[in-house]
């Protein structure tokens, strides 16, 4: 499989989607609409919504339709990032290679900027179907407890409150859990619903998630001590400074990286019941493994 391909490919559709399912900046009060587009299109990796597509694609199901929930997942990750940001948060000035949302626009409209992509998700998702084994009220629910507050928003809660402290490896964990892999695993999720996923799949493709989110955190852990800024497109060092709560802190690089192996060995572990059939899934998690920003 070209596997850059597959990806670029997948991307194109998603922001395609996003184009179409966003205000025009145009449309008033032209401030907000331009801010919510500034941080969708500043160039994420699109990570969350190419993995429900990739899911509902191992599963056969009929990818255009979950589409709208690949969309909307995107624009509850873009939001989290525009409140991360904020000097009341981390404080970072640098995000996908371009300054903050509060750099641009302002504190308040980047606070309005979060606040309006976190509703749009739902109007998105709204506009999905339903499937025999799931149903609308399912999948609002399915989107909405992972971006509350006890799922997303409970780790950016112990996030903050960790910093400058010393915390065990299962705080460690939670937090990741929830800040990243709760999002992640939901992306999986609303793309197994789409393709109307036997309880059997969607448990394997659950624990899929789970370890390959939490991988995906501790990579970021581990990238924010090795790479640069510019390449990253967000400010490095920026968690030694914070005195962030993170794998590379707890255990030191070397066993920072065991763990993101161990994390994604278990997370392909998972997809042995779909055989052949999980290949884009496996790309994708051996890329996130391998990835530089
Ligand atoms: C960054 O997520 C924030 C975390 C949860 C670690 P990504 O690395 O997916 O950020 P973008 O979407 O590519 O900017
Ligand atoms: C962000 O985690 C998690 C969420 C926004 C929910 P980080 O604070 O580690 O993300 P970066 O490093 O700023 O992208
Ligand atoms: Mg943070
Ligand atoms: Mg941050
Ligand atoms: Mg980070």
């Amino acid at each position: 499989m070209d596997f850059s391909h597959y990806w670029a490919a997948r991307q194109k559709k998603v922001d395609a989607a996003l184009n179409r399912y966003l205000p025009p900046a145009t449309t008033k009060p032209k401030t907000i609409h331009k801010a919510m587009r500034y941080s969708i299109f500043a160039g994420g990796k699109r990570l969350r919504p190419v993995i429900c597509l990739a899911t509902a694609e191992v599963l056969r199901g009929p990818v255009d339709e979950a589409l709208p929930l690949a969309c909307a997942v995107e624009c509850i990750h873009t939001y989290s990032l525009i409140h991360d940001d904020l000097p009341c948060m981390d404080n970072d000035d640098f995000r996908r290679g371009k300054p903050t949302s509060h750099k641009v626009f302002g504190e308040g409209m980047a606070v309005l900027a979060g606040d309006a992509l976190l509703t749009i998700a739902f109007e998105m998702a709204a506009s999905c179907k339903s499937w025999p084994r799931y149903s609308h009220a399912d999948i609002i629910r399915e989107i909405a407890v992972a971006a509350g507050s006890q799922a997303l928003i409970a780790g950016q809660v112990a996030d903050a409150e960790g910093e400058g402290k010393k915390i065990s490896p299962a705080e460690l964990r939670y937090i990741h859990l929830n800040k990243t892999a709760a999002l992640i695993t939901t992306s999986i999720r609303l793309g197994a619903m789409s393709a109307n996923a036997t309880p059997a799949q969607m448990k394997n493709l659950t624990e899929f998630g789970q370890s390959l989110g939490l991988a995906f955190q501790v990579i970021d852990d581990i990238l924010d001590v090795t790479q640069t800024t510019e390449k990253l497109g967000k400010s490095a060092g920026k968690d030694l400074k914070a005195q962030k709560a993170t794998y590379p802190a707890l255990l030191g690089l070397e066993k920072a990286k065991k763990e993101a192996d161990k994390l994604t060995a278990r997370a392909l572990a998972a997809l042995k019941p779909f055989g052949k059939n999980a290949e884009p899934l496996k790309a994708i998690a051996d890329y996130l493994l391998s990835r530089e920003n």
